[in-house]
């Protein structure tokens, strides 16, 4: 399902990969279409009648499901050998310098699971609603679907995204140090309507989420979220969930922290007070430097990345006109404002946001500039409609210290080369 390499690596073997070239995307490429890749062959180019004019194609029943154009099959999720013990309990990430737009294709978002896949039967699927309740229901996913349903986009990010650059830049490449985010147009049933159905009792407070893989992935969510936006979702951007993210039914938190969206869902239990598992306790909350830990730390605060330049997507020109893009998010609401610097924080313009806007969603920007040639140190500064601007990560480690592996929202650089290449860079 992902493609593995070795690209990215711990410094100080960053420089020696941009030698290999592998910096700049031409990771992984294969088969005998790429091989024509790059290479341009007179024949086809005007005035000559180009091979692809001079024949039928495919005809309509042959495609049944379509896919990308064989040229493009170097895109994919990668993931990263070292970073964890085993690829059942691993996480691939979202090629996001090889998108645009808002919207995270199905097949490219990123993947995190404690225990594989777990490929559910959807005619064996039940959700079960028990616990502090007036009835206890089991739905079947039919049941699910017969449910008044809504649209929304959600950004959906692991708390531990860009969690190995607390200590400094590690990975050369946006996918790997922000991959862990994608966002897609879900459908589903808002968790009250179901909640509703069942009539919680009035001493009920939290429900215990528990996800059908051999993990089951147990997480405590606050009623108040319950009712307020969490959703029930059975589609993403139209079509089924895939089973990488939970088909046939997973929760969507919206703009919480990705590890409560609980995947192949199959049990609510209302209750009193918070479960609070060993693993919830452990491993999801910021170890701080005084040795004290931040917890419950659910909401993602607001972030952003420039995409492209960026490691795996290097400038292709000397100078001249240059469209700077990225992507901006908020767990708080919608983003109202994106700035960017070239020169690492000194100056900063603000960038144009285009598409549509939604709450707690990613948003694209784009900059259009006129580069000189010379070298840029590229940053994006995220702000929301609550006003929380995006701190530099030199502000984060102040107030966080470098012992925790999650919630880093500091602000990215990109050190652009007179050459074109872009390097993971810190500046103070
Ligand atoms: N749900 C179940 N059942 N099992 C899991 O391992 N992983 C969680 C969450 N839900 C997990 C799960 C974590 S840590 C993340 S980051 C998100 O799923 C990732 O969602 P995605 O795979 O759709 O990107
Ligand atoms: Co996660």
């Amino acid at each position: 399902m992902t493609q593995h390499d070795d690209g990215p690596r711990p410094l100080p073997s960053r420089r020696a990969l941009l030698r290999a070239g592998l910096a700049g995307g031409a990771v992984a490429l294969g088969g005998p279409a790429l091989a024509q890749l790059g290479k341009t062959n007179p024949a086809n180019l005007p005035p000559n009648v180009a091979d692809w004019s001079k024949m039928l194609g495919d005809g309509v029943a042959v495609r049944t499901y379509g896919k990308p154009a064989k040229f493009e099959s170097h895109i994919g999720r990668r993931d990263v050998s070292w970073l964890t013990a085993s690829p059942q309990s691993s996480v691939s990430f979202t090629p996001l310098h090889e998108i645009d737009g808002p919207i995270t294709p199905n097949g490219l978002c990123f993947e995190r699971h404690h225990a594989g896949i777990a490929e559910l039967n959807p005619t064996d699927y039940r959700l079960m609603l028990h616990g502090l309740v007036d009835k206890p229901l089991m739905f079947t996913l039919d049941d699910i679907k017969r449910m008044p349903r809504v649209n929304r986009a959600y950004f959906c990010e692991c708390a531990a995204n860009s969690g190995m650059e607390w200590r400094g830049a590690q990975l050369n490449g946006c996918q790997y140090t922000h991959g862990m985010v994608h966002c897609v147009m879900y459908t589903g049933v808002p968790l009250k309507v179901l909640l509703q159905e069942a009539g919680v009792k009035p001493n009920a407070r939290w429900l215990l989420l528990e996800g059908g893989d051999a993990s089951a992935m147990t997480r405590s969510l606050p009623l108040q979220k319950a009712l307020d936006d969490a959703l029930v979702a059975y589609r993403m951007n139209g079509e089924m969930l895939y089973p990488e993210n939970g088909y046939p039914v997973r929760m969507v938190i919206p703009g919480w922290e990705a590890n409560m969206w609980v995947k192949w869902l199959r049990r609510i239990e209302v209750g009193d007070q918070p479960w609070h598992t060993r693993e919830e306790t452990s491993k999801y909350t910021d170890l701080l430097e005084n040795g004290r830990a931040r917890r419950f730390t659910y909401v993602m605060d607001a972030k952003s990345v420039i995409t492209s330049p960026s490691p795996q997507a290097p400038v292709n020109h000397k100078s001249g006109f240059t469209v700077l893009s990225g992507v901006a998010w908020s767990g708080r609401g919608k983003i109202a404002r994106v700035d960017v610097s070239l020169d690492g924080g000194r100056n900063w313009r603000t960038a144009r946001l285009d598409g549509p806007v939604w709450d707690k969603a990613i948003a694209r920007f784009y900059y259009e500039f006129d580069w000189n040639g010379g070298e840029l140190l590229l940053q994006s500064r995220a702000v929301d409609e609550t006003g929380y601007v995006q701190p530099t990560k030199d502000e984060l480690r102040k107030v966080r210290g470098v012992n925790s592996i999650y919630h880093n929202n500091g602000i990215q650089t990109w050190l652009l080369h007179r050459n074109g290449e872009v390097e993971n860079v810190e500046v103070s």
